[in-house]
């Protein structure tokens, strides 16, 4: 039946209609916090490209997780800041560097909210690659099957320090495998594993690498991160870190990306998260300061459009401000 038996608008006539047949819903638990976090002794430094994030100590970390669990958002990720880098990127498995001794600050304070950590080497390596390098100067490249084991030592160091789940972001081949069986050799087989499989060469992580200070000395990230172009290739990641035993996966960055949450949600069948990207939320900002869109309609849209894609899960830098949002309404 069509027009006039069938009227599309009878069901959005009023917010008790529109509720009754909303398909996709976005609650707080739905979100994960970033955090990012120095070795400063106190203080939060300003972000400059991301109004309403910063560099945390240990102490406004632990601020940041109680704030977060307090709008029960379901978790932090975090990512470290380090004074010393190497061309190893060493600071990434030290005990007492910064993210692992906030993971071990914030479960004890906060033991019910979800503390993840992302696993790679670019905010530690003095060149600022995701891995170590092999060859010299501009025939330098990233060697993928010597930077596994490094990319190992980090997930096991984080999961000593209390981590609930690991999520390596440096998008070498096999290293869910190579971290999995690191993390069940070391007696934390319960620690999840959620791969950055679908993460791109993107534009957007751009106000990110000044926040954690990991922009590549040289080259770009093109030959390991994937071609924004390929669809396919992005399904193909997540089947192999399936395989390689992810429990969930991610796309990253989300807003360009809607296609592939919906495509990876299909063919994994494994939860999906998507990452709400710095450069994502920086277009957001600006537009809003500059007051040519409304943040809190926009931001919202956002997150509930990649709900609909298939994300379970939403890493974003809006959780704080969607949350208390989402409590408004409700
Ligand atoms: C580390 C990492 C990056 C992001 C998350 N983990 C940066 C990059 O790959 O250059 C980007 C996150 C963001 O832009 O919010 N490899």
């Amino acid at each position: 039946m069509a027009f006039p038996q069938t009227r599309m608008r009878r069901l959005r006539a009023s917010a008790g209609l529109r509720g009754l047949v909303r398909e996709t819903e976005l609650r707080a638990g739905h979100l994960v916090l970033p955090l990012f976090v120095n070795e400063a002794p106190s203080g939060r430094e300003p972000i400059e490209a991301m109004p309403g994030v910063e560099r945390l100590s240990l102490a406004e970390a632990v601020a940041e997780a109680r704030e977060a669990a307090g709008l029960a958002i379901a978790g932090v990720i975090l990512f470290g800041v380090p004074e010393h880098k190497d061309e190893e990127g060493s600071g990434a498995w030290d005990e007492n560097g910064a993210v692992q001794l906030a993971v071990a600050a914030i479960k004890a304070a906060v033991p019910d909210l979800l503390v993840m950590t992302d696993v790679c080497l670019c905010e530690y390596t003095s060149h600022g690659h995701c891995g170590v390098l092999r060859g010299e100067g501009t025939e330098a490249r990233v060697d993928n099957d010597a930077t596994l084991e490094l990319l190992a030592r980090t997930a096991v160091s984080h999961a000593h320090a209390g981590a609930d789940l690991v999520a390596p972001s440096d998008m070498m081949d096999g290293r869910v495998g190579v971290i999995r069986e690191a993390l069940d050799g070391e007696g934390f087989a319960e620690v999840p594993i959620m791969a950055y499989s679908a993460k791109f060469a993107s534009a957007f992580y751009g106000p990110f690498r000044e926040a954690a200070g990991s922009t590549p000395a040289f080259g770009d990230r093109r030959g390991y991160q994937m071609d924004p172009a390929n669809g396919r290739e992005a399904v193909r990641e997540a089947l192999l870190d399936v395989q390689e035993g992810a429990d969930m996966v991610m796309v990253k960055p989300a807003l360009a990306y809607g296609d592939l949450i919906a495509a990876v949600r299909e063919a994994s069948g494994l939860p999906v998260a998507a990452y709400n990207v710095s450069g994502e939320y920086a277009m957001v900002k600006a537009a809003a300061a500059a007051g040519y869109l409304d943040e809190r309609a926009t931001a919202l849209e956002i997150l509930t459009s990649l709900r609909r894609a298939g994300a379970d899960t939403i890493i974003t830098y809006h959780a704080k401000d969607a949350a208390r949002w989402l409590a408004e309404q409700s």
